[in-house]
């Protein structure tokens, strides 16, 4: 069983400011709820009770958002909105949410190390909030049945463009079954050329215990980070680590182009805004074209 999850959300979020000046990335909202309800509900569609935010000073919305709200509640029970009022009720029943401080954004791998306490000797989930997912069934349940198949640590990949693939963590694997691969390596972030593939690892890992005393070894490597990627390598030479295609449309909502991308194919993914975003869609084209076109007075 996989119960546990981890969501690393201490990072500086350099890339959104000045948004993230004072408001978490993890917080922005993807239509009408933040990045971090996204995750933490495909955790939960996972199986996942227990789940773990790492966070540092001045994210302390993070928790709030998950929190009941009662005044609110109760203004909106007496107005009779109930659908608002189950909307607020953004953690479900029968799961609990931790936190633990990374008290220096260090890198991913020196995030997950300070899961260490709460994970104990289960294996667990790892979950990046700004990766999100439009898909028929979570992401993550499909690892966590590759997990219980093979019994060893899996990480998520999928296909990159050559030009993104020094964006990520990259996979050397052997296909032991169609879109299953044994990790031979992995490398963070390399350059283009010196890729040995275009896998890319996708922000969801199941990872065994046995990845902290590595982690805890682990030297900062790309951008002068403890990168979890580097704690993976050590654990796929001690023992076997999986990489499994995902399925689903991924979303790298971390950038502002991938957001403003999720953006609209969530919109478009809802029915009740559908029509209206393909109206301003098409506005919106029709007036850069109304832009580029040359008036009479330009031609000849
Ligand atoms: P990113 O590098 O994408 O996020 O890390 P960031 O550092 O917040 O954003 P930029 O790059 O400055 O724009 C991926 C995930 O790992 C977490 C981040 O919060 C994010 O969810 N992270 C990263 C940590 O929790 N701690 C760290 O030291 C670094």
């Amino acid at each position: 069983m996989v119960r546990k999850a981890v969501i690393p959300a201490a990072g500086l979020g350099t890339r959104f400011l000045p948004a993230t000046k004072a408001v978490p990335k993890e917080m922005l909202p993807i239509v009408d709820r933040p990045l971090l309800q996204y995750v933490v509900e495909e955790a939960v569609a996972a199986g996942i009770t227990d789940i773990l935010l790492v966070t540092r000073q001045g994210k302390e919305l993070l928790e709030d958002h998950f929190d009941r709200a009662y005044e609110l509640e109760a203004r909106l029970q007496d107005k009779g909105k109930t659908s608002l009022l189950k909307s607020t009720r953004t953690l479900p029943g029968g799961v609990t949410l931790f936190s633990v401080r990374q008290g220096e954004p260090l890198g991913l791998g020196h995030a997950v190390l300070q899961a260490r306490n709460f994970v104990g000797d289960e294996p667990f989930a790892v979950l990046l909030p700004d990766e999100v997912f439009l898909s028929e069934r979570p992401c993550l349940g499909g690892l966590i049945e590759t997990y219980r198949e093979l019994g060893g640590p899996v990480v998520g990949v999928q296909e990159v463009p050559p030009e993104e693939v020094s964006r990520y963590g990259i996979v050397d694997g052997e296909e032991i079954s169609p879109g299953l691969y044994r990790v031979r390596g992995l490398v963070e972030k390399p350059p283009v050329d010196a890729a040995p593939s275009r896998w890319a690892i996708i922000g969801r890992y199941i990872i065994t215990p046995d990845i902290f005393p590595l982690l805890a070894g682990t030297r900062p490597g790309a951008g002068g980070e403890i990168q979890l990627t580097d704690g993976l390598a050590a654990l796929a030479s001690r023992r076997a680590v999986y990489a499994a295609v995902t399925e689903g449309r991924r979303f790298d909502a971390g950038n502002t182009l991938g957001f403003l991308e999720a953006t609209l194919a969530f919109a478009l993914a809802r029915p009740d805004l559908r029509p209206g975003v393909l109206k301003i869609i098409e506005r919106e084209i029709g007036a850069l074209s109304e832009e580029a076109a040359p008036t009479s007075g330009e031609r000849g």
